[in-house]
């Protein structure tokens, strides 16, 4: 067994951009400048958003953090967007999800200019993506994809399952596996909590790739002899051991399976640093564009 070390492998991602800034700045451009809208406070939702932000500030990017209180209208939140769509400062923008229940998802993500998305939520990036074009991969599918990529795991003709069917998660990782490309060309199979028998479903995954939100899901007899397993869960479990009252623990119950696997991610240490090295990797395509 082969532990995917995110950490390493996001820390060189990150070393490759912050290289590039350098570049860009000898050059005389601007260092690329991410914005994050976060609304409310909810503390996994803060605990990521800082992470974000330290991660421009080490990378060598400008960040600005707009932090707006929980009972914000929609309208202002929009405006708000509407502003950063337009500030040619900005180089890409994300809006922290979840929203309060009084604002629409849909509508806010919409608002969003498909070329500063780069969280890759709009459906206009969705939809390129599907297609194979040129868009903004979310950040949790595309930092999977990078650290699948960077082992050189073998993925053409593998089935791979991907439990859960999230628009952030499981919906886009299902479509990039299935792409003719490299990593891809898999068979895909989409489990989630209607799936009849799920089990044997995820035991019959070369790669299986946990996105379902429910702490310690995967257990050791759904996991094929050898298989690949991602687990994209960070689910806080109490622990009254622990200084802050809780550790992390993500979809696969990973003492159980780990043994059983070729390779697996760590949880934390796994996809959570790939996915905000992927923002930045994001946030940076889009800044070549106005080079
Ligand atoms: N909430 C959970 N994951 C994400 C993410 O990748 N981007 C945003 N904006 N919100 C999230």
């Amino acid at each position: 067994m082969e532990l995917l070390d995110g950490k390493a492998i996001s820390k060189q991602l990150r070393e490759e951009l912050k290289e590039e800034v350098e570049q860009m700045v000898a050059e005389g451009h601007r260092p690329p400048h991410l914005a994050v809208i976060l609304v409310g406070s909810n503390p996994a939702s803060e605990t990521y958003v800082n992470a974000k932000v330290k991660a421009c500030k080490d990378v060598g990017y400008e960040s600005s953090l707009l932090h707006f209180p929980p009972e914000i209208s929609q309208e202002i939140l929009l405006n708000t967007i509407d502003e950063l769509n337009e500030n040619e400062d900005l180089d890409g923008f994300i809006v922290q999800l979840p929203l309060p229940s009084h604002i629409d998802d849909r509508t806010v993500i919409e608002r969003v200019l498909p070329g500063k998305d780069v969280d890759g939520f709009h459906p206009i990036n969705v939809g390129r993506m599907a297609l194979g074009l040129d868009a903004f991969v979310s950040a949790t599918p595309g930092g999977i994809v990078e650290l699948i990529k960077r082992y050189e795991i073998e993925t053409e003709g593998k089935h791979c399952v991907v439990l859960g069917r999230s628009n952030i998660v499981g919906g886009p990782m299902s479509i990039l596996m299935r792409r003719n490309t490299y990593p891809g060309n898999c068979t895909v199979t989409i489990a989630h909590s209607r799936t009849k028998n799920i089990k044997e479903v995820c035991a019959s995954a070369d790669i299986l790739i946990a996105a379902i939100g429910k702490p310690e899901f995967v257990t050791a007899d759904m996991v094929k002899e050898g298989a690949v397993v991602i687990d994209v869960g960070i689910n806080r479990m109490d622990d009254a051991t622990r200084e802050r009252g809780y550790r992390l623990v993500g979809d696969v119950a990973f003492a159980e399976v780990s043994p059983k696997c070729s390779y697996i991610t760590p949880v934390p240490g796994g996809v959570g640093p790939m996915t905000i090295a992927y923002l930045l990797n994001n946030t940076m395509i889009a800044a070549r564009k106005r080079k």
